[in-house]
């Protein structure tokens, strides 16, 4: 019995991705993911599972080795990895929204020919390195510098928070190129696809997480870095905008694993209150607890009703920056809202590591913080507003 909705009108293709994913995810992911976070595991046994399942070439033409499917299609599936396991989500939703996009949208024939097929087929994960220390909220702050020298650009720099960065083959990764004394902000950044094998990259720092611990996140150094000059992506002074456009499709992934960490937290709080007993009846049998579950199976429709709108449109070929920010938005105040009734419903078991809610309550903060915060978030919707 399904304890919400299904008010999408899926056609039959997108019927079968879901239920197919929400089998493996149910057989495969959701029983380890306790575990994982525990020992702060990155589970590459099950990406090759996940690769059968084509999770990793979902949006890639099939020119280019992958399914070549729809963004609502892609999205649904997603959705039911981050009902499992928010951590092998966002593996799957950079790797998936962002690298492949940005090579798929911004590459010529031969880089497309070289990278797409082996990340299709999920040998070679991709992860996607923007932010810097002291470059955040504010990206086009960034300070990595590629300079021009030959058949190459070399590379000095540290880039910070990289999910993926430690376990891809192809890290997008954004640079300065004009030189210190003429920064042209925005405009004076390229994105170059590279490659661990190169010498000069380095993992830096694995970052100690509050949730999301399966997921690894790293810094990575570039000491000298020479990046050959056919993994330059595009244009040398437009990758920010390549970035920017990318983090659209991004934001979405995001949006949906947020849906999926609610998604979890008020399966469990459905189930607990049925169970649970106090003051001589189930407690879902009183009014406080019917309230919350109401409140949290509306509110979890809501986002997941704004998310599939902004995904839909976008496969319609229309601009979805607002609406992406205003998904995002909204998805992840969501489940950080319906983690916390969770765990306000579980009382004192929902604050110890015997049940999951806590995990999931710790899983759903980061959604209100990377991929642009809740505030950059409505700057990019309040900017829309006056067509800035
Ligand atoms: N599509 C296309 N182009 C865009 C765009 C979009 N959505 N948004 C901006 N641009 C273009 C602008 O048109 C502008 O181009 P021109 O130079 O031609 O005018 C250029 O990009 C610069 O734009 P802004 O002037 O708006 O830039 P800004 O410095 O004021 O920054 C910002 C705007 C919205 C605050 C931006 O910095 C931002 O989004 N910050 C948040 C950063 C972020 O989301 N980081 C995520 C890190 S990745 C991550 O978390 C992944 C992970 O591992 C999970």
């Amino acid at each position: 019995m399904p304890r919400l909705p299904e008010f999408l009108a899926l056609t039959a293709e997108q019927r079968e991705i879901q239920l197919a994913v929400r089998a493996f995810a149910a057989q495969e992911i959701a029983p380890h993911a306790a575990r994982w976070d525990r020992e702060s595991h990155f589970p590459r046994e099950v990406l090759p599972g996940m690769a059968e399942l084509g999770l990793f070439g979902m949006l890639i033409p099939e020119a280019y080795g992958g399914l070549g499917l729809d963004t609502v299609s892609y999205l649904l599936a997603l959705e039911e990895i981050a009902a499992a396991d928010a951590a092998t989500a966002v593996t799957m939703s950079v790797h998936n929204s962002l690298p492949t996009q940005m090579i798929l949208h911004y590459g010529t024939e031969a880089q497309r020919m070289r990278f797409l097929p082996p990340m299709a087929r999920g040998d070679i994960l991709g992860a996607f390195a923007l932010s810097e220390a002291d470059a955040g909220s504010d990206a086009s702050a960034l300070r990595t510098q590629a300079v021009r020298d030959g058949d190459a650009y070399v590379l000095n720099g540290t880039k910070a928070w990289v999910t993926n960065g430690s376990e891809a083959g192809v890290i997008l990764t954004m640079a300065r190129t004009d030189t210190a004394g003429a920064r042209n902000g925005a405009r004076g950044i390229a994105a170059f696809i590279v490659t661990p094998d190169l010498p000069g990259v380095r993992v830096g720092k694995h970052e100690s997480k509050m949730g999301l611990r399966a997921s690894p996140t790293v810094q990575l150094v570039f000491d000298n870095l020479r990046v050959p000059i056919d993994q330059l992506l595009g244009e040398p002074d437009a990758g920010f905008i390549y970035a920017m456009a990318s983090l659209e499709h991004g934001r979405l992934g995001i949006a949906t694993q947020a849906v999926g960490i609610a998604r979890a937290a008020f399966d469990h709080a459905v189930a607990y209150a049925a169970e649970r007993r106090q003051f001589g009846k189930a407690i879902k049998e009183h009014e406080a607890i019917q309230f919350k579950l109401a409140d949290m199976a509306t509110r979890i429709s809501g986002a997941r009703a704004l998310l599939f709108a902004a995904a839909a449109a976008k496969d319609r070929g229309e601009g979805v920056t607002q609406l992406a920010a205003m998904a995002k938005l909204t998805a992840s105040e969501t489940a950080m809202w319906v983690a916390t009734q969770a765990v306000q419903v579980f009382g004192g078991y929902g604050y110890v590591t015997d049940y999951p809610v806590e995990r999931l309550f710790r899983d759903a903060k980061v959604t209100e913080i990377y991929e642009g915060t809740s505030e950059i978030q409505r700057i990019v919707i309040a900017r829309e507003l006056y067509g800035e």
